[in-house]
């Protein structure tokens, strides 16, 4: 489709997340030397770094169907076995948001994941019996925001385990340049930057601020993406220089004039700014800690004076 389109097919296409590559690099070769199945891969890290992507790239390098689906997608141990036994040997399971498998969905996934079999229980009561069905070898490619929600035995059946980092701005304006290129638009190279610097670290935001920048260029402008038109693109839609939009506004200016600065824990946050604490720990939160705007510390979270220098406020004493 267009959107897949957008997406590198393969490791040689996708930048950035050097050493994740690397290493995949090496375990893909392998398996394929010794005609094996790629162990278990588990990615993880905040959401947009490209997790999906990866896993098509997996199955694209091995040369095998990729099969997608998600945590809550699968109710019940029979969704899962329906799935499993439909796969063909070698194939890719994508299981996004891992970490919200129901539990007795995991159960079922152990004895898959290890000896290539299901345990179905088939009855109920006295009469009740245990069937093993053999399944094709397959690769599973699990993607978490939070790998520390993951239970502990089906964190170990993952034979890789890769974390997803936030990305360079370099490296984005690379992304921007290369997305602008296959929606065959005319972009500046301080335009490239510009998007890149207001990304949040993030592919999936630099390709949609590029989407929107784009139609602005489209209808006032001639269709060339100036710097000029970036910046005035960008502030309609709320993005700042350094990519924070109004939900992380709310969420900092929330800190810092209700709790003068923290700190104040997340439950508080959410009922204050009226997130969800879920999406303010895996959406948000963790780019703001990455550049230094938020402290976690025991009693909660503490906006730092990069804050405040941020929105030009005075530091209270
Ligand atoms: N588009 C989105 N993410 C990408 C990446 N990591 N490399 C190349 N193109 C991309």
């Amino acid at each position: 489709s267009y959107e897949l389109s957008l997406r590198p097919q393969n490791l040689k296409q996708y930048i950035g997340q050097e050493k994740v590559k690397s290493n995949l690099e090496v375990f893909i070769e392998a398996a394929k030397i010794r005609e094996e199945t790629l162990d278990h891969v588990l990615l993880y890290g905040p959401p947009g770094l490209g997790k999906t992507t990866l896993a098509a790239i997996i199955a694209n390098e091995m040369g095998v169907n990729l099969r997608t689906t998600s945590g809550p997608a699968i109710e019940r141990p029979g969704d899962l076995a329906a799935i499993l036994s439909a796969l063909q040997p070698g194939d890719v399971l994508f299981i996004d948001e891992i970490h919200r498998l129901p539990r007795t969905v995991e159960e079922v996934l152990y004895p898959a994941m290890e000896d290539f079999c299901l345990d179905i229980v088939i009855g109920k009561g006295p009469s009740a019996r245990s069937v093993r069905i053999d399944l094709p070898p397959f690769t599973l490619v699990g993607a978490t925001t939070r790998a520390g929600s993951l239970s502990a035995p089906l964190r170990d059946r993952f034979g890789v385990l890769s974390r997803l980092e936030y990305y360079t701005v370099e490296q984005l304006k690379q992304i921007v340049i290369r997305t602008a290129e296959i929606l065959d638009t005319d972009i500046a190279d301080e335009a490239a930057d510009e998007i890149a610097r207001r990304s949040r670290g993030t592919p999936r935001i630099a390709n949609r601020l590029l989407r929107r920048v784009r139609d602005f260029a489209q209808v006032k402008g001639d269709g060339f993406v100036t710097v000029v038109l970036a910046d005035h693109a960008l502030e309609l839609m709320q993005v700042d220089r350094l990519g924070l939009d109004h939900i992380d506004h709310k969420l900092l200016k929330g800190i810092i004039e209700r709790f003068r600065g923290g700190p104040v824990g997340l439950d508080t946050i959410s009922a204050t700014i009226g997130e969800e604490s879920h999406t303010i720990e895996d959406v948000y939160e963790p780019y703001l800690l990455q550049i230094g705007f938020l402290q976690r510390t025991p009693r909660g979270r503490i906006a730092t004076h990069l804050v405040y220098e941020h929105f030009n406020m005075e530091i209270p004493s």
